[in-house]
């Protein structure tokens, strides 16, 4: 298209401003994101991780028609080292039927009608005999509604396959295993996917729900935290290079938000689901410290910060120097062959990596930032380091962590702030008087507390100011992404979901909005309003910006107060538009919000709208607007 590149120029703005942040908590990935069916597929929970927890939790034992014969959880001679426990079961007599087990899930498996499923697990049987292994998917009545028979042979482990086709839907079915004839047989890695994932990729994503996130159209994607980036501990850092290569050789372990994480959605997943999304990918590492609110000290404040010893810090840094090779080194490297191992010998084109999550900045957490800061600056001078400076808008960690990132020249920080609507309102001049020759601003983590209509509109106030200053503000991103329901630990969240829904909030839409209309210029005085500020919550706010690719120029409105505002807009500056436009609005009641009962409440609606050179545009009560204006 004939850009509308003649009129005066605007300000240059980030082009991957809007972005998503996706943590492993409120179950966002096993029993989330991550499609895998069966809870503890591996037998790998563990009571030294958490008090309740054995190796066959979320397992059932069978004992179906009579069968004689036991169950055992062994670690002899196991299918890895990584994953030391398997199940043994002894059959004496199957009798009529046999003796196994059974697992519901997360919360029950759900099944589709008319969809196929994968079933796989490893097995192996005493002294090479043949077990004929019965495989089941029944609803919560008991009634069968899928079975297949494998024969599993041999001494050694095996993978074993088979595809399910249930005759009915369930929303709380089980997978069942039973050992139907006299003998003894291992099993491990008993898994059940949906066939359809998200890109069709095995060991994939559930594709409704990651469907809902691509929808954002995110410029980036953070992972995997948050917190759970730097553990509770040192025995609980994330550790990528453990969460890559076969799924049964990764390290299963409780996360900081204190479940179960298999890896199986691990770093080669994040990488690759970024590029399904046409997102860059934003990993944060641990700076060799853990949580300083580790040790069960929530106090922000508190002292249980644990440290890599420096003896270590060579080996712990060289970790990260192969994270940005498996990303993007040929796949002649040592760690880029990994990925090329996987399936993908194209690099994932990293550019960003974070280091460090709202570390309390004690002396012991600078030295360790600065000795991976350094090898990454030396060896990897192109790609752009993120910092921390805590967990919140002010306060000393906050001007401590600036003060340090700008005497080592950090390119970006990644600033924290949860709070209420008001302040996002009031606070929409926050970066207006930044020093544009520091480091520049990553805003990784940012909600108002709430997912009324109100809420989402005080964010998109706030975002308009984003836009304003997406000179300084790189990169921003609402958090947490994903919550389901019932296992929600933290509140808000932008999407919530069951194993049936997903129920995008007010606030999802506000981020959808943004997200799809992003630009990489921005244009003052569109409107008389563009430089305001918002100071009570019945100021309208606007921005304007122009996207280089498409030639549109796009205007967000956003009015949070209750009575309609009338706003003059001067187009005239852009010489190469046309006057097609389309016009979304978000707007519905101050306090809607999208709940399971009601996830329809707030959504935004579009239609064609005719832009003129100048216009009024009266923008609803509690409504955001964007006009997105076609370029020739
Ligand atoms: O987003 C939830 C948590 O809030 C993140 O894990 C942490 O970084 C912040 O304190």
């Amino acid at each position: 298209p004939a850009k509308a590149q003649q009129g005066s120029a605007g300000k240059r703005i980030s082009p991957d401003l809007f972005g998503i942040f996706f943590e492993d908590i409120n179950y966002a990935a096993d029993g989330g994101l991550y499609a895998e069916l069966v809870q503890n597929r591996s037998f790998e929970y563990n009571p030294s991780d958490h008090g309740g927890w054995h190796p066959l939790t979320s397992w059932d034992y069978l004992h179906e028609g009579y069968a004689m014969g036991s169950i055992s959880v062994e670690s002899a001679a196991p299918l890895h080292a990584n994953n030391p426990h398997y199940v043994q079961l002894r059959v004496e007599s199957p009798f009529q039927k046999g003796l196994g087990l059974r697992n519901a899930g997360f919360d029950g498996i759900p099944l589709k009608a008319g969809e196929k499923y994968d079933f796989s697990l490893f097995a192996r049987t005493k002294s090479g005999a043949a077990m004929p292994l019965l495989v089941q998917l029944r609803d919560a009545k008991g009634a069968v509604l899928a079975e297949t028979t494998l024969s599993a042979q041999g001494a050694g482990w095996q993978p074993y396959r088979a595809t399910l086709a249930p005759t009915a839907a369930a929303p709380d079915a089980s997978l069942v295993v039973l050992a139907i004839a006299k003998g003894v047989v291992d099993l491990d890695m008993v898994s059940l996917f949906p066939q359809k994932t998200f890109h069709n990729h095995p060991n994939g994503l559930r594709a409704d729900l990651a469907q809902v996130v691509a929808d954002l159209q995110p410029k980036f994607v953070r992972f995997p935290g948050g917190c759970l980036a730097h553990g509770d501990g040192l025995d609980n850092l994330y550790d990528w290079k453990k969460t890559i290569g076969p799924v049964e050789q990764r390290v299963a372990q409780r996360n900081i938000w204190n479940y179960h994480q298999t890896a199986g959605l691990g770093y080669f997943e994040y990488f690759q689901f970024c590029e399904d999304v046409e997102a860059k990918p934003l990993p944060v590492v641990a700076a060799g410290v853990s949580c300083q609110n580790s040790g069960g000290s929530w106090k922000i404040g508190g002292t249980g910060q644990q440290c890599v010893p420096l003896a270590d810090m060579a080996a712990y840094t060289q970790d990260v120097l192969d994270l940005i090779e498996y990303a993007n080194g040929p796949a002649t490297s040592a760690w880029g062959a990994r990925r090329a191992a996987a399936g993908h010998p194209a690099p994932f084109n990293l550019q960003y990596i974070g280091i460090g999550n709202e570390d309390k900045q004690t002396p012991e957490f600078r030295e360790r930032f600065r000795l991976i800061y350094e090898a990454v600056r030396a060896k990897y001078p192109n790609i752009e380091v993120i910092g921390t400076v805590g967990p919140s808008p002010k306060g000393e960690d906050y001007d401590q962590g600036w003060a340090f990132a700008n005497q080592l020249r950090v390119p970006l920080v990644d600033e924290h702030y949860y709070e209420k609507p008001q302040w996002f309102l009031a606070n929409n001049q926050r970066y207006d008087g930044y020093d544009r020759q520091k480091s520049k601003v990553y805003l990784g983590e940012y909600a108002s507390w709430g997912n009324t209509l109100f809420n989402a509109l005080a964010e998109a106030a706030y975002m308009t100011s984003l836009e304003r200053n997406g000179d300084v503000v790189r990169l921003a991103s609402y958090a947490p992404l994903l919550a389901k329901e019932n296992h929600t630990q933290w509140n808000p969240d932008l999407i919530y979901f069951n194993n049936s829904t997903v129920v995008p909030t007010a606030n999802y839409y506000v981020q959808q909005l943004f997200g799809q209309n992003q630009g990489d210029e921005y244009f003052g005085g569109v409107t008389a309003l563009t430089s305001n500020v918002a100071p009570t919550d019945s100021a309208v706010v606007s921005s304007c910006v122009r996207d280089a690719k498409t030639g549109d120029v796009i205007l967000k409105l956003v009015n949070p107060g209750g009575k309609g505002q009338v706003v003059g807009v001067n187009l005239a500056r852009f010489k190469g538009l046309t006057t097609n436009a389309s016009l979304s609005v978000l707007t519905s009641a101050r306090n809607a919000s999208n709940t399971f009962a009601t996830p329809r409440m707030v959504l935004p609606s579009v239609s064609p709208f005719k832009a003129g050179k100048t216009f009024a545009y009266t923008v609803a009560p509690y409504s955001l607007a964007v006009i997105r204006v076609k370029g020739k």
